[in-house]
């Protein structure tokens, strides 16, 4: 291949820019052509493209967000955008993309590549909610961010022996919320993928920690699992008489310096996926497993599933208690 093009898609993560970077050095100095396509799939359909080269990508590494900006395309969703897209993919002489985001991302990469357009797709969102992949790109960031905004939570709430109720974010999963839910010390942790009763797993844990002289609390509910966290904290203190304070951590939790393991994953990844396309190999997503970089069919890796882990979650409510 002799010009590649980069994108990022959905919502951003932290360490997307380290991705961008490992792609657009990789393919500059294997003398790869390679364009950055601006707001996702929109700029793929629009030519809203820019040449870079190794000084595009300089101080970036450490940067959140993404330099490319993002969008969830409506327009690639439909047959005339994703044609037009192509159409615009051929007049610049793209010969396979690089496509940053989550799993609809990967969906209009798997269509393009199906259309000729080959494309690996890296994994980039803070849920880690990709099937193939142990852990996704900003995954880190974002638990330690929360961990961050929960310890100051908890030392207020500690201060006026309150219950803070804490929302944070995952659409569908629960990964989020159970391992920052571990590091925070949550008495009790809500998730999508398990089934609970406020009664047992909130009132019920909060009174038999009180009787063991527990005076404050941190619940952590991931945004999944649509309980209204503010409600949720005022049933808390009508039920256990616990003064109660409720917060949506919200947005914040998306950007900041990315941690050192997003850093080094996005590079990996990045230079990745551009020796694959320079082996002419399309229609993959790059995936972690067990630390290892390695690639599947992105057909086979959207028809994956993958769970929860269990023995975590009865960890986190085995010892805090
Ligand atoms: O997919 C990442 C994510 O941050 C989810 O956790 C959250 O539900 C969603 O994006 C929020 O999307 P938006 O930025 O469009 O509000």
């Amino acid at each position: 291949m002799k010009t590649i093009a980069v994108l990022t898609s959905g919502g951003d993560a932290p360490g997307m820019n380290a991705a961008v970077r490992a792609v657009v050095r990789t393919a500059c100095k294997n003398g790869i052509k390679v364009y950055g396509v601006i707001r996702g799939y929109n700029g793929l359909i629009n030519g809203d493209f820019i040449e870079m080269d190794l000084r595009s990508v300089s101080d970036i590494i450490n940067r959140g967000g993404t330099i490319l900006y993002s969008a969830r395309s409506v327009e690639f969703a439909t047959e005339e955008g994703m044609r037009k897209a192509i159409r615009t993919c051929q007049e610049w002489g793209i010969e396979g993309v690089v496509v940053i985001g989550g799993d609809g991302s990967f969906r209009g990469a798997r269509d393009l590549s199906e259309r000729g357009i080959p494309c690996v797709g890296i994994p980039g969102t803070i849920d880690n909610d990709i099937a193939c992949c142990d852990y996704t790109i900003g995954y880190d960031t974002c638990l330690n961010t929360i961990m961050e905004m929960v310890d100051r939570l908890r030392d207020t709430s500690e201060s006026h022996d309150r219950c803070t109720v804490v929302e944070v974010m995952g659409r569908r999963a629960g990964y989020l919320a159970l391992n920052a839910g571990i590091a925070v010390g949550a008495t009790a942790i809500l998730i999508p993928e398990i089934p609970f009763d406020i009664e047992k797993h909130v009132i019920e844990r909060m009174e038999s920690t009180q009787r063991t002289g527990k005076k404050h609390f941190i619940i952590i509910v991931a945004e999944g699992v649509n309980v209204d966290v503010h409600e949720l904290a005022k049933e808390i203190e009508a039920r256990t008489g616990v003064e109660s304070r409720s917060m949506t951590l919200g947005h914040v939790q998306r950007g900041g310096y990315a941690t050192v393991k997003d850093r080094v994953m996005a590079t990996r990844m990045g230079n990745y996926a551009v020796k694959l396309l320079m082996d002419n190999i399309g229609n993959r997503v790059v995936a972690a497993q067990k630390e290892e970089v390695v690639d599947y069919d992105i057909f086979e890796a959207l028809n994956m599933s993958k769970s929860i882990d269990l023995e975590l979650y009865d960890i986190a409510h085995e010892v805090s208690i």
